[in-house]
């Protein structure tokens, strides 16, 4: 953290300089001036001012760093005659004050919180805002409800669920919910990696551990040590990880790649899979004794389709965050909901979140109506074959998952060379 002093006092401003160059690195000035001039130019994290100075008050110096640099946390120190105006200061930006003359480990206390402020920001701006979880439908509480009860322990969970069924967002739920809230909630999709990258990802590597290597690098369990640690698909970690990971869990220790001594971390795991993971364990991808690791406490996020009483709840939520791009939309027309209730979301709460968005781009009246919702196929049309009911589901599956024909296979519960042969019959893809 980077502090600026400013104390017109000579004496003071050493003493002051002294106490503080012990926990931080600061830049002292005795001109109120000079010490605004060199804010324009460089930032800091902290200004500690005084408010009788020659020329400029402190009270000036926190309104010229507030216009300028509103998240510089500015902390006054008062005499008697001044605590009034203090609290006034307070009002306009000011973070605390502190009275004169000035208990050095006070000072130090207040700059500690400042700096507990500022990381907690940085880690809410990692996690990004925890989006409000709505949940409306019995199911769904009742999984909330053990979600509360699982998080305050550090067991390990698994979620499962078919795609956009919210296993992410729930991983975040029990995190907020859990004692580790204040520390970091990592996420890492096992997908993205390629498979030699992943250790090193994971576990972080020592200095010339490989071609390149030119500094120790941290990884994933050492940054959030103390956090969460959430697994996105984790079906897909390389099978010749996973006996390094199950260490990891049992043990609590790894290896950096080309480090000889192991390091600890205290982190909680939190897996998930659309896929189904016991058959994945027969079928050899993935090992059983990790399995059951990861599985301590199963949290299965049921499909859309069978909460229904979830549909409009998060339908509005929707319409409410994208409201920026129509500000017209107020609601859901009379048929829409029906058009909603009776709609099968193969791409479950995702899905639903990508059509309200369409909808909202399209919409001209100041509710949403069926046509701008566009869910023809949920509309059973007694001409249409039963090709042509294959081909829309196909397509509607696909374009929920945004094209991955991966995923789209799994959740039609069809082989991925199925989807190619269907694409290429359709003369698509
Ligand atoms: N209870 C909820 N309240 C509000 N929004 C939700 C809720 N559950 C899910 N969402 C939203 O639905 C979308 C999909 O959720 P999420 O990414 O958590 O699904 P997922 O199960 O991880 O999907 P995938 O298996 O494809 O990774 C996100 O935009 C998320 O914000
Ligand atoms: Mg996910």
């Amino acid at each position: 953290m980077k502090v600026v002093l400013i104390e017109d006092d000579a004496t003071l401003n050493r003493v002051l300089k002294r106490a503080i160059e012990k926990y931080y690195s600061i830049t002292a000035f005795t001109s109120p001036a000079a010490a605004v001039e060199y804010l324009a130019d460089s930032s800091a994290d902290a200004v500690v001012s005084d408010i009788r100075m020659p020329g400029m008050t402190g009270f000036d110096v926190l309104e010229k760093i507030k216009t300028a640099t509103p998240e510089t946390y500015v902390l006054l120190m008062t005499g008697q005659s001044t605590i009034d105006e203090s609290v006034t200061a307070i009002k306009k930006g000011a973070y605390d004050y502190i009275p004169k003359p000035v208990d050095t480990e006070l000072l130090i206390y207040k700059l500690q919180m400042i700096e507990e402020n500022i990381s907690l920001k940085n880690t809410a701006d990692l996690q990004g805002r925890p989006g409000s979880f709505v949940m409306e439908s019995q199911s769904i509480k009742d999984i909330a409800s053990q979600a509360q009860r699982v998080a305050k322990s550090d067991t390990n969970v698994m979620l499962t669920g078919e795609t956009g069924t919210g296993k992410e967002v729930m991983a975040r739920y029990i995190h907020e919910n859990s004692n580790r809230r204040k520390k970091i909630f990592a996420a890492i999709n096992c997908c993205n990696l390629q498979p030699h990258l992943f250790e090193r990802e994971l576990f972080g590597h020592k200095k010339g551990a490989f071609t390149g290597a030119d500094k120790d690098s941290k990884g994933i369990v050492q940054t959030a040590y103390g956090g969460t640690l959430f697994l996105d698909e984790i079906g897909e970690m390389p099978i010749d990880l996973q006996p390094k990971f199950l260490r990891f869990l049992e043990t609590k220790s790894f290896y950096p790649v080309g480090a000889s001594t192991q390091e600890t971390s205290d982190i909680r795991i939190i897996a998930a899979t659309n896929r189904n993971p016991l058959e994945m364990v027969a079928k050899g991808l993935f090992r059983e004794d990790l399995y059951y690791r990861l599985n301590v406490f199963n949290i299965e996020l049921p499909p859309l389709r069978e909460r229904k009483d979830d549909i409009i709840p998060l339908a509005e939520h929707f319409i409410e965050k994208f409201r920026h791009i129509n500000t017209k939309v107020m609601g859901l027309e009379e048929s829409a909901l029906a058009c909603l209730r009776s709609y099968a979301f193969p791409g479950n709460i995702r899905e639903l979140s990508n059509i309200i968005e369409r909808a909202m781009i399209l919409e001209q009246t100041n509710r949403l109506t069926c046509a701008s919702l566009n869910l023809g196929c949920s509309v059973p049309d007694e001409d249409m074959t039963l090709d042509t009911i294959t081909r829309k589901h196909i397509l509607s599956v696909l374009d929920a998952h945004e094209g991955n024909k991966q995923k789209a296979a799994a959740t039609l519960g069809v082989d991925t060379s199925t989807i190619y042969r269907k694409l290429k019959e359709y003369g698509i893809g």
